[in-house]
């Protein structure tokens, strides 16, 4: 478990003060893939490096597993700290070491025997995949295999916790994923609590239970992922959705469609739906019994964490008693609606 309680970090800035974290409150369960998304320069990898006090918050305490980083001496902390491992973005490997020494220094400077570090770092090897590579060096592998350096290497001192601050951001989707299917089997082989830093829902999408949005310092939204994709509350999060209606359709129709708002003739939807309600015929049933017509203006079908999600933008046209009538009627049905005014 890792509590962030009113956590506020302030960096002295050309003019003034910069609050990279605003009073951050936030409880991560244990064995849980936690995700933190945000714009750049939302304070991510602030709220990251606090964790394990890589960077110490003005305000606030951060308790790890009931204990207070905050209030350790300098000796506690560096005890503390191994059992929080981190990957990073650009994955920070030794050049001149081979697979297998990277993934052993930690242990060899924490003074491990060789015959154990070999007991140790083979399995390790084994399960992020890289048995066959261990004698090379990282200019001999690929990113996705630097990354999977990275994470036995993390995962050398048994850590309870993964801190991941962008570790994808380089890789190509397919290598994306690969990885990020290595982190859930290892939240879930090792029972790991996984804390993961991204700017791309899609990565969140994958791999998180839930995610707290940042936006300039502050939790702006959170909540276990399905909830926050069906039914997103901040600005914010709906433009990392890319759920923005403006955003997705193409200017001539945006304008199309912000002329009918306009003049009242027509209402812009956004629905969603989850688990068997993608399934079922609703929409054409809403038409049919509300006598509206609806124009499909974008729509797409995804999977969160095994679970079917799809959302639509439909612009209904029709009497406006019935069109409210229809939207109360497709909340029953339990899909999630949501009438947008404007399209900008
Ligand atoms: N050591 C520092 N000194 C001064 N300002 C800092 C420092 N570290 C971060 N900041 C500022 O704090 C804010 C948050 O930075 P942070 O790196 O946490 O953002 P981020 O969400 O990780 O962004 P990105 O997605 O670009 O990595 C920014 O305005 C940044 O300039
Ligand atoms: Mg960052």
């Amino acid at each position: 478990m890792i509590e962030l309680r009113n956590v506020s970090q302030r960096f002295a800035g050309p003019r003034g003060w910069i609050e990279a974290l605003h009073n951050v409150n936030l409880t991560i369960p244990p064995g849980e893939v936690f995700g933190i998304i945000g714009r750049s320069g939302a304070g991510k990898s602030t709220l990251v490096r606090t964790v394990n006090l890589l960077t110490r918050p003005t305000e606030g305490d951060i308790v790890v597993n009931g204990r207070a980083l905050t209030a350790l001496a300098p000796r506690e902390l560096r005890e503390a700290r191994r059992e929080i491992g981190m990957i990073f973005q650009h994955f920070n490997l030794l050049s001149s070491r081979t697979v297998f020494e990277n993934v052993a220094l930690p242990l060899e400077l924490a003074g491990m025997k060789r015959a154990q570090i070999d007991e140790t770092v083979l399995p390790l090897l084994e399960l992020v995949g890289l048995t066959a590579q261990k004698d090379r060096y990282p200019a001999q592998i690929s990113g996705g295999q630097k990354q999977r350096v990275g994470i036995a290497r993390a995962l050398a001192s048994k850590p309870k916790v993964l801190l991941s601050d962008e570790a994808t951001s380089a890789l190509d989707p397919e290598t994306t994923r690969a990885i990020l299917d290595l982190l859930r089997k290892i939240n879930r082989e090792l029972g790991l609590t996984v804390v993961l830093i991204t700017h791309q829902m899609e990565v969140i999408k994958q791999v998180c239970d839930r995610v707290a949005v940042l936006d300039a310092g502050r939790v702006v939204e959170e909540g276990r992922v399905i909830d926050v994709f069906l039914q997103p509350r901040h600005e914010v999060t709906r433009a990392l959705l890319g759920d923005v209606i403006a955003q997705e359709l193409p200017p001539a129709l945006k304008a199309r469609v912000a002329e009918r708002l306009k003049t009242g003739s027509g209402h812009l939807l956004r629905l969603a739906f989850s688990g068997t309600g993608v399934d079922q015929p609703v929409l054409s049933e809403t038409i049919r019994r509300f006598e509206l017509d609806f124009n499909i203006l974008h729509g797409r079908i995804d999977e969160i964490q095994g679970q079917a999600f799809g959302s639509l933008a439909v612009l209904a046209g029709g009497d406006p008693v019935k069109v409210a009538q229809a939207i109360t009627w497709l909340r029953e049905q339990g899909v999630v609606v949501e009438e947008l005014s404007y399209v900008e």
